[in-house]
């Protein structure tokens, strides 16, 4: 429902599975009959990948394009930061290499301090067409020392409008803090450094309909959305104080990677690597996202009756 900052062309590449895709692409493998030498070959490939992981945690070359933005996205620190401008002129985004079906994600983000009002960070997970699938962070700025709002949103098969917003329990423009996905076939878990504060259960059975077809990418931006962002577009972002700089960084992901047709994961399960796989909320997960609920939660569509005359999404009145 709301603009979203333009997307690039899918990106092409050979090898660029992130490290733990690799190894569970390689588990898979090996229950089937794969050669003795392809197999040393993988084996010492995921030896050294996983020395890669050890030195750099996470590389933005190796698993993410920078799309738009002429200049204004940089990667730094031999590849462990990745930082986004906006100016007058252009915002700034990068996406994933690789298209998951199915993912466990997390992203360390700093997001823009001072007087951020206006200007939009987001960090999602898309699909491709009018019917897509996408799962949203979009983190709405504000002046000097009002707090930011987390936005999120989920779209199936096209259809959005499920939004919830939070405040967060600390100054996300201080320091790094983690968000992330889990996106298994029971669930979708929006995540803050660790706690749940969003859940969304797989109710196809109730005839709604749950991503479960199609392969997203995961997009980043820094955009200008001063017509609904602060204050619902009362408060405009002051250009005296660009660039509005965020920061990116401890990229990390447990996903089957979607190429050609065909899932890294397709053949796997039981592995001890794939337990992302069927993960839900357990008790005190389910205490952390109440938690969240009552003390964060500005706005819930679920609860928005004047939006929804003919009644509330039927997801709203399931368990
Ligand atoms: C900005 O601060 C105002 C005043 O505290 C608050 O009402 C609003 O929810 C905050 N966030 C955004 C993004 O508007």
């Amino acid at each position: 429902m709301y603009k979203k900052a333009p997307q690039a062309l899918h990106a092409t590449c050979s090898i660029c599975f992130t490290n733990s895709v690799l190894i569970t692409s390689y588990l898979t493998m090996s229950r089937s009959s794969i050669t003795s030498s392809t197999r040393m070959l993988l084996v010492s490939f995921v030896l050294a990948s996983s020395l890669v992981i050890v030195a750099y945690g996470g590389n933005f070359y190796q698993d993410f394009d920078i799309t738009w933005g002429d200049g204004r996205a940089k990667i730094l620190d031999n590849g462990e930061l990745l930082t986004l401008s906006l100016d007058k002129a252009s915002g700034s985004g990068f996406q994933s290499k690789n298209e998951y079906l199915f993912a466990e994600i997390s992203m360390q983000l700093k997001l823009v301090p001072g007087n951020s009002a206006g200007t939009v960070t987001a960090y999602y997970l898309s699909s491709q067409g009018p019917a897509h699938d996408e799962i949203d962070f979009e983190f709405l700025g504000n002046l000097s020392g009002d707090p930011y709002i987390l936005h999120t949103n989920l779209f199936t098969q096209g259809k959005g409008n499920r939004e919830q917003q939070f405040y967060l329990w600390f100054d996300p423009t201080v320091e790094f803090h983690t968000y992330s996905v889990l996106w298994n076939p029971i669930n979708i878990i929006f995540s803050v450094d660790g706690i749940p504060i969003r859940v969304f259960k797989n109710f196809e059975s109730s005839g709604v309909p749950f991503p479960n077809s199609q392969a997203m990418r995961i997009y980043c931006s820094l955009w200008d959305a001063d017509d609904w962002a602060t204050r619902g577009g009362l408060v405009k972002t002051d250009w005296t104080q660009a660039p509005f700089i965020a920061s990116f960084r401890s990229f990390s992901a447990n996903a089957c990677v979607w190429s050609s047709g065909t899932s890294s994961c397709s053949t796997g399960s039981g592995s001890s690597n794939d337990s992302w796989m069927s993960q839900g909320l357990d008790t005190t997960g389910q205490e952390k996202l109440t938690w969240v609920r009552n003390n964060y939660m500005i706005y819930d569509y679920c609860k928005d009756t004047k939006r929804f005359p003919q009644g509330l999404p039927i997801e709203c009145s399931l368990a």
